[in-house]
């Protein structure tokens, strides 16, 4: 015994002891880190900020950067690019994408942005301009997810493979490529594959495309729905991404495309869930300035010029025949049924969307989160049509309807039997006589454009049809209404 303490004396032991020490604080507060990159600037907060959602389901930032090179075969073009992942000049990631270092890594995650952010050009050979709110019309999330979880099952995911080429770039210390190679990358692996198995309900439904998403499909796997057994009826819950301008003015509207959520505030929570956070790691500030920002943020007005005369004939049809359900202007959201849902039968567009919403879904959301009582969902209703929407910033929202089977507003205002039955999405040129994106150009400079079917399941162009939405006006009058709509 007394050797022992005879040793613990000796000087280079206290220092040992020492270095021991710091080494635990080292480690404590590495491990302990859960610092997000901020932005100071509300616009750069919202297209680069964290929800929280990394500190879950991050992704590690040295894994993010090496798996496009990796797996590139997976990918339809040149790098995340081709996925439609928006890339700013000097940014590490592209819009969408919000870091944070947890525990010691770090770590990216989708935020708002990746959905709710948009480009348009005003010719081919013009620069794209990126408009915040609007629907992200490039981005193709469902082919993101299958590069992940091909690249997952891939023979080539594995540690020592990606250890190595994480070390050719330098990018993390040995500590982390040390985690990386006997726990990170096989637990990153891991996740994909069970992921890829419980998201397997995808391929029942028609490809997405560009533009569009399954939203409560993905949220029943989230609360272990059997997706096996589901009524067929509730397969396909594909729809369009939303425009999110005006929510300040939005407050009490039935939204979502169906109506479910009358609350702005928890349709901005029930998304940032979407985000991959949770109530114990939703990061309540900065969720907070997103939502301050898209209160209150407004679409850019049509650049083109407006036909006053024209506009102002098209303004007196739109008063008389669609204003009680739209509101009065692009500002102005006053109206008899705004915000208000119009029966299924009556509307007559494809019933997917709405189908795939269930009163077992609604249920199960307002009872989440029985810890968290401030967290808690009390507004999501089951109904049984869809929203009548302001129409803010209409120009930037092709293609239309809920499904985004309507190409342009000018054929918005045909009869269904004279809409294009096939058109491509994901093309960001306006069409400036119609009013939408252009949508007969299957490629450019090599990308290749999706082909949007109306006939398969999910994607029926009819409805919103009939005297009191325009379809029986005279082409000349039709031409006035879509003159109109520009002033949106
Ligand atoms: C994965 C893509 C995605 C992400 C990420 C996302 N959203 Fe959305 N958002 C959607 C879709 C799709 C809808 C329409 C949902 C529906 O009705 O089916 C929507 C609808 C909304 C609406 C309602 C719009 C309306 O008028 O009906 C709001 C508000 C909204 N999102 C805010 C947010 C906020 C805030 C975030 C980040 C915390 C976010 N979203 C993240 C896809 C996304
Ligand atoms: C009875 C209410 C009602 C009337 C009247 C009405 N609409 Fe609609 N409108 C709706 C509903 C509901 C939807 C959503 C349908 C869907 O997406 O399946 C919609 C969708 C739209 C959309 C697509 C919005 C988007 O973001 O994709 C446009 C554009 C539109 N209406 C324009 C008009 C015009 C122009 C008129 C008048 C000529 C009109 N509507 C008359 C209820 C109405």
């Amino acid at each position: 015994m007394k050797s022992e303490c005879r040793l613990c004396n000796r000087r280079f032991c206290r220092i040992a002891l020492v270095v021991v020490l710091l080494a635990v604080v080292y480690l404590a507060l590495r491990f302990t880190r859960d610092t997000p990159v901020t932005y100071a600037d509300a616009t750069e907060h919202f297209k680069y900020g964290s929800t929280g959602g990394e500190r879950d389901a991050g992704i590690p930032v040295a894994l993010w950067n090496v798996l496009p090179d990796l797996f590139a075969k997976y990918l339809p073009g040149q790098g995340l690019a081709s996925l439609g992942f928006i890339f700013e000049t000097n940014r590490a990631f592209p819009i969408g994408v919000s870091e944070r270092n947890v525990q010691g890594v770090d770590r990216v995650f989708l935020n708002c942005a990746v959905c709710h952010v948009g480009t348009v050009r005003d010719t081919p050979a013009s620069p794209r301009r990126i408009i915040i709110g609007m629907p992200a019309n490039n981005m193709d999330l469902q082919s993101f997810e299958r590069f992940l979880f091909a690249a997952a099952r891939d023979e080539d995911f594995y540690s020592t493979r990606l250890v190595d080429e994480i070390a050719k770039r330098k990018s993390d210390d040995l500590l982390n490529r040390l985690l990386f190679r006997y726990y990170a990358v096989d637990v990153a692996r891991q996740r994909l594959i069970t992921l890829a198995q419980r998201f397997s309900f995808m391929d029942r439904e028609p490809d997405t495309g560009p533009g569009r998403v399954d939203t409560f499909n993905p949220p029943k796997v989230l609360l272990n729905f059997r997706m096996d057994t589901l009524p067929t009826n509730e397969w396909v819950g594909n729809c369009d991404l939303t425009s999110i301008w005006n929510q300040g003015k939005r407050q009490g509207m039935r939204l979502h495309w169906d109506g479910n959520n009358d609350s702005v505030e928890e349709r901005n929570r029930s998304a940032a869930y979407g985000t991959g956070a949770t109530p114990p790691t939703i990061d309540r500030a900065s969720v907070q300035r997103m939502k301050d920002y898209i209160w209150t943020n407004t679409p850019p007005p049509w650049p083109y010029g407006i036909d006053s005369a024209k506009s102002a004939r098209g303004g007196k049809i739109y008063d008389q025949y669609c204003a009680k359900c739209h509101g009065k202007s692009g500002s102005d959201f006053t109206g008899e049924y705004v915000g208000k849902v119009t029966p299924i039968e009556k509307i007559g567009t494809d019933r997917h969307r709405l189908d795939s919403y269930t009163e077992q879904l609604c249920a199960n959301q307002n009872l989440l989160y029985a810890a968290y009582p401030a967290e808690r969902f009390s507004h999501f209703r089951k109904t049984f049509g869809y929203a009548n929407q302001p129409l803010d910033g209409l120009w930037l929202r092709g293609p239309y309807l809920h499904n985004g089977s309507v190409p342009t507003l000018r054929e918005l205002l045909e009869a269904a039997a004279n809409r294009r039955a096939t058109f491509y999405r994901g093309y960001d040129v306006i069409d400036r006589e119609r009013v939408g994106f252009i949508s007969d150009v299957p490629e450019e400079n090599e990308k290749k454009y999706f082909l949007f079917d109306t006939q398969l399941p999910g994607n029926g162009n009819a409805g919103h049809e009939g005297e009191e939405y325009g379809t029986n006006l005279s082409a000349e009058e039709k031409d006035a209404v879509v003159e109109f709509l520009k002033t949106f």
